[in-house]
């Protein structure tokens, strides 16, 4: 199979000097190309800035923003069997990028935002007999906002993280995920490596392909 797999935080520009972001450090993206290309399949992974080792045998396309990150993920959605949304994407951006640095004595500390688009709802129409798979990363109310975002998404799963809980989401090499399919199916795995995360979830998308 040919995966598209994102990973990594996005960057939204304030002014030419600072932005905002997340602590997405890319690790459970990665994993996941690393092992679908283990299996012998066919990797390209959209990533955003990270400190990671690029990993051998995979198409890699580097990307900094929401915007840029739906135009890689568009380019590329029609030449794949699977998507895998790990990237944790902005969901809002300064109104506007600031020309120059923001001064001290001349900023009212005001910072307008505005939404980006959401890139599973705006590849939607690209489904088709594609897998589509999503993660979820909540903070509460784990169940109830995972099922919702696997069906206004039109995902064929959804991996559903609480990022509060320490050894899961955002920068540890360990998660502990729950994965929901549009069947009602839910498989709830342990506190585990994010490499073994990775080789559950891949195991399940050829599972439900065949
Ligand atoms: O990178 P690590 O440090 O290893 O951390 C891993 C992780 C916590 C980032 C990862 O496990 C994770 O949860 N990734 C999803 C983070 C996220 O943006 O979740 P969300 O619930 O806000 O978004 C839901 C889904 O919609 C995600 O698949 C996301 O990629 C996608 N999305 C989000 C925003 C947006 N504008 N467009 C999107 O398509």
């Amino acid at each position: 199979m040919k995966f598209l797999i994102t990973a990594g935080p996005t960057r939204e520009r304030v002014d030419p000097v600072r932005f905002i972001s997340n602590r997405s450090s890319g690790k459970m993206g990665y994993a996941l190309a690393e092992m679908a290309y283990k299996f012998g399949h066919e990797v390209c992974l959209i990533t955003g800035p990270v400190n990671l080792k690029t990993p051998d045998g995979i198409e890699m396309v580097y990307v900094e923003s929401a915007e840029d990150m739906y135009n890689a993920v568009r380019d590329n959605i029609e030449d794949c069997d699977c998507l895998i949304m790990a990237a944790a994407v902005a969901d809002w951006k300064p109104e506007e990028c600031n020309p120059s640095k923001l001064k001290k004595d001349s900023f009212d500390g005001v910072l307008k935002l505005k939404r980006t688009k959401d890139i599973l709802l705006e590849i939607k129409e690209f489904k088709k007999d594609r897998v589509f798979v999503g993660f979820a990363a909540e903070t509460d109310d784990l169940i109830k906002n995972a099922i919702n975002k696997l069906e206004t998404k039109g995902l064929d799963f959804i991996v559903a993280n609480d990022v509060t809980q320490p050894g899961a989401g955002f920068g540890v090499d360990t998660n502990i995920v729950t994965i929901f399919d549009s069947q009602g199916g839910v498989t709830e795995l342990p506190r585990i490596n994010k490499a073994d995360v990775a080789k559950k979830i891949i195991e399940k998308i050829v599972e439900f392909r065949t």
